[in-house]
Formats: C-alpha cells, structure tokens, sequence
C-alpha cells in the first residue's frame, strides 16, 4: 500500500518519477505527490487527489519548468486522513526545508506529534508520516551530520515504514529507509532509484539492491553510501530478469486482460527451472537435505496466505492430501497471525504471496519462525520481504502482476503447489513411477492446454452485456475446484463490484438453495470427474427453480441435453482432475474481466483496492 519513489542523476527528475509513480499506481491510487529539488537548492512540491493524471496536469497546468535531477514522489492509499489533497505525501517540516514521503504506518504517531506540538511545531495533515519531517527538523538544528540525524530520527519511530526524504539547501541528496516495508534501490548509468517495488524503475535500469530492515541509502549524484546505523556496509547488486516491456500494456486495453492472457507463457516459467522432462524429474533450487528430510518426514503443513494466494493453497491442500499421507491446515494469515496454536518445533509453514510483502502473512511468517518451526514460501517477486524471511523459497516466475486482481499469480501459485506435491509424493514413495511420469507428460503440454482454454473462451465478451444486469452471483464448484469457484466469485466482486459467493455445490441444499430465482444466477464448473453427476444434481435444482446458469464443462461432456439445464455453455479442454484449477479459472477471470468492461469499471485499480496490502 502507498508507492514511494525517489531519483538522482542526469534526467528531469519530474518526468522520472511521474512515469515511476505510474508503474506503482497499482499500490494505491487515491492521492499523489512529488517534490522536486531545484537548481537553487529549493523544494517544490506538488499534490493532488486522484490519480496520477491528475498530478500530471496539474503540474502540466501550472506550466512550471522545474529544471530538477533529484526528488520524490507518493501515490497513496490511505491509512491515516482522509484522501485529500492535504493528506498527501510528501509532507514537510515546519520550515517546509525537509520533504518526506513514506509507506507503512508509525504506530506511536499521535504521542510523537502531541510532543512535538508542544514543543511549537505545526502540522498540516492528519498523517501518522508528518512526525517523521518535524521530528528530524529538530535534530538537523543539532548537527550537519545527516546520518546521525536520521538515525536518532527513526529511533523515536515505532511501526512499519519505508522512507524517502529529500532536503534543500545543501548538494542533492536522497536518503532513504527500510523498516518492515518494502523498498529497493536501481543502479543506473549515471543515477540512482528508490522505489516500493521494482517496476517503478525496470524502463531505466535491471540492476537493483534490496534494503534490509534498519538500512540507510545515501543517494548522491554520482555514488552512494549503505548504512547499517553507523557502519558503512557493501551490498551485493543483483541482475533482475523482468523486462521494461513485461510491465507495460503491450496493447492490451487493460493489465488484467494482458495478465489473463499471459498466463500460458508464465506457468511455462514456473515449470522451465523446476522439471526436468528428460530425467523425468522435479527439483527446487536451494532445496537442501533439512528441507528434504523435513518433507519426508512431516506429518502435517500449515499452509497460510491472503485473498487469492489463500485459494491457491486450499488447491495446495487438496493436492498434497491427494497425492501423499500427509495432513494440511489451510488458515487465513489475518487469522493465523493472532491465534492461540501449539506449534511443534519441527513444522513446516507454507506461506504463499504474489508480492511477497502482504504485512499478515509476513507476521506469521515472523510467529512460526520464533517457535523454531520452518517456512518454505511460495512468491513471485524475488528478493521481497517474505522471502527474506524465510528459510527456503519457491519462486512462481511469473513476471510482474500489475493488475490489482490477481490472475497469472494465481495460476502459477497452483502449477508450484502441484510440483511440490508430487515432489512429496515421490519422496515419501506415496506416487508410483506411471502416474509420477504421467503427470510430468502433462505438465509438459500444461501451456498449450492453456493456450486453448483461452482460444475456447475468449468470445466471453458476448455475454458481459446480459450478465451485467444482475447484483448477486453464486459460484459453485465441488472437490479441487471448490476454492477455484470461490477465486471466480473474488475476481468478480472486486473488479465489477457485483456481489458474488462461492460454494461448493454440496452445500446448496444446506441454504444457498433460498436464494435461487431468475434474478440470480448461478456460475457452475462441471468438469467431467467422479463428482460430475453430483454437480448434475445441482444444475437440475438450480433450473426447476428459474435460475439462469452459466456453465462451464468438459470439451467430451456425453450429455446432449446440456441446453436444458444452462443458459450458457462453455466447453473447456479435458484434462487430468489436478490440472482442472489452473485450466477452469480461465473462463472465470475472462467472465469478471468482461462483465466488469461492459460496465466500466476501473478494471486494474478497483475502488478503495491495493495490490499490495503492507498494512493490518
Ligand atoms: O501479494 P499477495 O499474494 O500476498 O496478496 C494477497 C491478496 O491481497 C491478493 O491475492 C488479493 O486478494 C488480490 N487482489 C486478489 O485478486
């Protein structure tokens, strides 16, 4: 939540960070900011509620040529204050001499701002960040040293945060600061870049430090210096792959759809460094013999996340209770977080996150570790918090996910969970050498088995006008596609603000069946499995009670009379049961995606939404 980024170098520093703050629009779009430093030595600064745009014409507007190499900017979603123009960042200290920008929250804010009023500073905003500027105005009155300054600075700051802050009057400088939220730092040619997430920065350079927690940047024009409090230390600058052009539109009208249709390439990248299709093998980079033993030995896994991360590990259960004897608990990291549980020294906790910074899932992360049990995350973005934090990590490969709504994420969280299980599977001898073979020949074809679901379904387009009329959804699913019903219902609610819920299709008698009518309609997956002529069963209550249908079933479905029973048919490639979650949520995202089109809504960043959510 909130995007920070900061730049030095050689280009106009407004154009850099306009176009940075863009790429980290996904993080909140509510408010926006930038000061700039100018050649004189001065900050100017400038905010706007909104989005981006509307930074951009207003400074547009005013028409003001700043001529700048070194700033700041925000894009916000509120924590602390309402959206306003007030509340946005940056925020400054009462001489309006120190500009501030920060993600995260300090905790202690309204203590350190009732002292600093007392002792005559005057605030503006209604921001927990605004101590942060006034704070260190009264320690640069003590000392030239910046360093120390920032240092007794964020001694007194309590909570989570990223900062960058930028001050006048002196050689260009940025200094930036990393507590429990996420920033890294891009080395270019001949400048510098802070940022909340990698993207802000890919279009300039791909060579990027990750700041630990307590580490200080020191960006100057052409060096820079890490601080760890006082000590000078050297960090390594890792290659990212990702490129520019991976987090751009490409064409696409939005994210999610470019997403969407991404997702054959991106599984094949899950897949590309973890199987071995000549030896027939699965292996997972950095796996070493106490993980090893831990997987053969185990007798359960908690597995925790958030939103659709969390479908994909109760798809995670589902396949590693299936293919080997052992017993998993899928729990809500919200939940996990604060609740009583023995934990026994030798568990595993599999935390899966698409950011890698969602704060829940980090803090049981955090729990699990300090009662000595081991956690193997499953991420996409490398070098993020969650990773750091844990002992072994599987990464999904899936390129950048701008989107707010999780898609490609989602896909390749799942395509991970099926390798690993079968990876336990052979490991605890629980999947014999055919089946074992036979799933990684699937595995192999898995790409172009989604290049054809997307083939099969992409006129989806078609119905959105119709579909859009109704308020309610439900999503019905059974076994493994149950939580893929629940990850339909999600896309839809937030991204066309239509109320959907998930269920499985046995639970229907027990209440859902109430609310059934032509005014609300239902959404069915009827792979053809051992639980199709129950999912049948469903179809049949729900048509003897007017309710519309949209069906979603094997291409070899026998039953010709599938017109009677659904108002729309789509046929969807047969496939192996354990494959049917990545290949069934296709339609689904192509569904929410249309419907939510036709309506016009703001598809990539859904009202009051974060892609990252780094706050409680
Ligand atoms: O980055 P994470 O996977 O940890 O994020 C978890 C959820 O916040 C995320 O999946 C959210 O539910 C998405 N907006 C769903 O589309």
């Amino acid at each position: 939540m909130c995007g920070i980024v900061g730049y030095i170098g050689v280009k106009p520093a407004d154009y850099i960070i306009l176009n940075a703050l863009k790429k980290l629009e996904y993080r909140g779009y509510d408010s926006a900011g930038i000061s700039l430093l100018t050649a004189q030595g001065n900050i100017y600064t400038e905010k706007e509620k909104g989005k981006i745009v509307n930074l951009e014409s207003l400074i547009f507007e005013k028409n003001k040529k700043i001529s700048s190499y070194c700033g700041i900017g925000h894009t916000r979603w509120a924590t602390h204050g309402e959206p306003s123009m007030i509340n946005a960042h940056p925020h400054t200290d009462c001489a309006e001499n120190i500009s501030v920008v920060h993600n995260g929250i300090i905790e202690n804010y309204t203590q350190l701002k009732k002292e600093l009023i007392e002792k005559g500073h005057s605030f503006k905003s209604e921001t927990d960040t605004e101590v942060v500027p006034h704070i260190l105005e009264d320690y640069l009155k003590e000392t030239d040293d910046i360093l120390e300054a920032v240092n007794n600075t964020i001694e007194k700051l309590e909570g989570a945060y990223a900062l960058a802050i930028i001050l006048s009057g002196q050689e260009p400088v940025i200094i930036g600061v990393r507590k429990g939220s996420p920033l890294v730092m891009g080395v270019g040619d001949k400048d510098y870049f802070l940022a909340s997430d990698i993207p802000a920065f890919l279009e300039y350079t791909n060579n990027v430090i990750f700041l630990d927690d307590n580490e200080i940047v020191i960006l100057k024009k052409f060096s820079y210096d890490i601080y760890r409090k006082n000590e000078k230390i050297t960090k390594q600058i890792n290659k990212i792959k990702w490129d520019a052009a991976q987090a751009q539109k490409s064409g696409y009208k939005h994210y999610m759809l470019k997403e969407i249709y991404e997702q054959p390439e991106a599984v094949k990248n899950t897949i590309l460094d973890k199987v071995n299709f000549t030896k027939k093998e699965i292996n997972f980079e950095n796996f070493d013999e106490s993980i090893i033993s831990l997987l053969k030995e185990c007798s359960n896994i908690t597995i925790t996340a958030c939103g659709t991360s969390w479908h994909a590990g109760l798809i995670g259960k589902f396949l590693i209770e299936s293919l080997t004897d052992v017993t998993v608990e899928v729990d809500y990291a919200s939940e996990l977080r604060y609740r009583e549980k023995f934990i026994k020294p030798n568990s595993l906790l599999i935390a899966v996150s698409q950011s890698g910074e969602t704060a829940d899932t980090l803090e049981v992360i955090k729990k699990y570790k300090k009662l000595n049990a081991k956690v193997l995350s499953i991420c996409n973005v490398l070098g993020s918090s969650i990773p750091r934090e844990s002992n072994y990590t599987i990464y999904t490969h899936a390129g950048p996910e701008i989107s707010v709504a999780s898609t490609k994420a989602f896909t390749t969280q799942v395509t991970v969970f099926l390798l690993l299980a079968l990876y336990i599977a052979r490991k605890r001898n629980s999947v014999n050498n055919e089946d074992f073979e036979n799933y990684i020949e699937i595995m192999k074809n898995l790409p172009a088995l989604l290049e054809n679901t997307i083939n099969a379904t992409a006129n989806m387009d078609k119905i959105a006008p119709e579909l859009s009329k109704y308020s309610n959804y439900l999503y019905l699913g059974r076994g493994i596609n149950y939580p893929v019903a629940l990850e339909g219902a999600l896309k839809l609610k937030e991204i066309s603000y239509i109320h959907a819920e998930g269920y499985p299709g046995g639970e229907m008698k027990h209440g859902p069946l109430a609310l059934i009518d032509e005014n609300f309609p239902s959404v069915i997956l009827l792979p053809k499995d051992s639980l199709y002529e129950k999912m049948f069963g469903n179809l049949n209550e729900i048509k003897s009670r007017r309710g519309k249908v949209v069906l979603f079933t094997s291409d070899s479905n026998i039953y010709d009379n599938l017109n009677d029973y659904a108002d729309y048919i789509f046929k969807i490639p047969d496939c192996d049961k354990f494959f049917q979650p990545i290949v069934y949520v296709i339609p689904l995202q192509l569904l929410s995606y249309y419907i939510a089109d036709f309506k016009g809504c703001d598809i990539d960043q859904p009202r009051n939404l974060a892609k990252s959510v780094t706050v409680e």
